[in-house]
């Protein structure tokens, strides 16, 4: 695997800093343009899936600009990855975009927003666990050669897959240590991996480190066993608290530690700088590539400020973990042939069956509040129950009720006629988790929510279904409408 790794790491040029964006959000052209007026040239960017024509206008409007790809919707965690319209059209798709960015990597994260037939809004981490480790290198080696083969067809260098590690939304469950989980997988694939910073803070925050040691030391424990040798990019984005209800508890009741999640739209907070600074000093991080700030839906002003921070502080020490890097990089011990990599599988058939089996089960604990205790390797990893709780009561029905539009916005007249029946909107939720659902063709939570809000009017409030469809087609044609010419809108998390 290590041999693999080197010789794809070693084909691949050192970016320096750079920026992650979306295409739309803000406007790409703009943000480019505002950041050459205040004299900052980004070594590149990394580029958020929108369609493949989007894409190609991208690499067309800048031309000498190393773009990189952050994809979605590659859902690698999962048993069926690889028979899923998720492993089949998604793959195509993201080799497609892949070639049009001419992309020297395939960012994605490693979590996923479907499992067990039950569909989320932003990510969910995989379970920590061996199995679920192991089936992870496996769909990421299924992934790579999939990269590889459609490479080969298109006559290009074939990108290299790099695994990001997720951020906790106030919980994470198993019983494998992450960076343990993370050298599991690295050990039986050949991938390179993304270290966002932001999402290690929210580990130290959510598995309870926070209490015994301090950041630092956290930190410091955490790159000691996590394959810091194959890190390939750094992530560095915004931190911010979740508008919680009037009930709950807020930073002001914890300001020694707040309820951060990951927040790509609000800003750095000044120690993600100083955990960057730790490590950028340590001593296997010798792949480095680029270091980004993730910047989508963020005022272009607070990007050209922040991004004009970040390099007058790191670009000379990303310069020297990259040139040490290169100098320290040795020829694999045997030459790696990428254009025969072997998908061996991994797990039994009864070993995929019963991680499929512990996923229906962590769906089912995070959405019902079923407890957690007696699950056996489901249990929380550290942090607390009232932390998982927090997930299931606001943030997740403001998930389904307000992310990627809100419903009572996309349906005016359809909310008003289920109030007056007396219908709470917090019975959709409940609808949402009710059942599992055959996998979409193509996830977009959209189009998703709109189907499934019609779907709860018809069980739920005969007299509105009219007013649903007709809101719901003419959200559907604006949506159509909004995609033209060059994209969709896309929501990431
Ligand atoms: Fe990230």
């Amino acid at each position: 695997m290590e041999s693999e790794f080197i010789q794809r790491a070693n084909a691949l040029s050192t970016l320096g800093a750079g920026l992650s964006v979306d295409v739309y959000s803000p406007d790409v052209l703009e943000l480019v343009q505002a950041l050459g007026e205040a004299e900052r040239h980004p070594g590149y960017l990394e580029v958020f899936k929108a369609t493949t024509s989007a894409m190609r206008w991208v690499r067309r409007q800048l031309p000498g600009m190393p773009l990189t790809y952050h994809g979605e919707g590659l859902w690698t965690t999962q048993p069926n990855f690889p028979r899923s319209n998720s492993g089949r059209h998604g793959v195509a798709e993201a080799c497609a975009q892949l070639a049009a960015l001419r992309s020297a990597w395939l960012n994605h994260e490693c979590a996923t927003k479907q499992m067990a037939g039950y569909a989320f809004g932003t990510y969910l981490p995989p379970i920590y666990t061996e199995l679920s480790a192991t089936m992870t290198a496996e769909n990421v080696s299924f992934l790579q050669a999939r990269v590889d083969a459609h490479a080969r067809q298109d006559g290009i260098d074939p990108a290299l897959v790099l695994v990001e590690m997720p951020p906790l939304t106030y919980f994470g469950c198993g019983a494998l240590a992450i960076p343990r989980f993370f050298r599991q997988v690295t050990e039986q694939t050949a991938c390179g991996l993304v270290l966002d910073i932001g999402h290690l803070w929210t580990v130290y925050r959510y598995t309870g480190a926070w209490r015994r040691q301090t950041v630092e030391s956290f930190v410091a424990e955490f790159l000691d066993e996590f394959p810091m040798e194959r890190v390939i990019e750094i992530h560095v984005a915004g931190l911010a608290e979740f508008p919680t209800r009037p009930d709950s508890v807020t930073a002001a009741d914890a300001p020694d530690r707040p309820y951060w999640i990951d927040a790509h739209g609000a800003p750095i907070p000044a120690l993600l700088f100083e955990m960057l600074s730790q490590v950028l000093a340590h001593p296997r991080l010798r792949s480095l590539k680029g270091v980004a700030l993730e910047v989508d839906t963020k005022p272009i002003a607070t990007i050209v400020e922040e991004y004009g921070r970040f390099v007058t502080r790191f670009e000379a020490s990303i310069t020297e973990v990259q040139r040490n890097g290169e100098a320290a990089s040795l020829a694999p011990s045997h030459s790696a042939n990428n254009s025969a990599l072997e998908v061996r599988p991994l797990l039994t058939a009864d070993e995929r069956a019963a991680l499929q089996g512990q996923y229906q089960a962590y769906v089912h604990c995070v959405t019902t509040g079923a407890d957690l205790a007696g699950m056996g390797d489901l249990s929380l990893l550290g942090g607390s129950c009232d932390d998982l709780t927090r997930y299931r009561t606001t943030y997740l029905p403001h998930e389904l009720l307000h992310w990627g539009g809100a419903l009572r916005d996309m349906f005016p007249k359809t909310c008003g006629l289920l109030a007056e029946a007396r219908v709470s909107l917090e019975q959709f939720v409940f609808a949402w988790f009710s059942r599992p659902r055959p996998e979409q063709d193509d996830y977009d939570f959209f189009l998703l929510k709109i189907d499934r809000f019609v779907e709860f009017v018809e069980q739920s409030c005969p007299a509105a279904v009219q007013s649903a469809n007709e809101e719901a087609q003419g959200l559907r044609d604006a949506y159509r409408t909004a995609n033209e010419p060059i994209g969709s809108v896309g929501e990431r998390a």
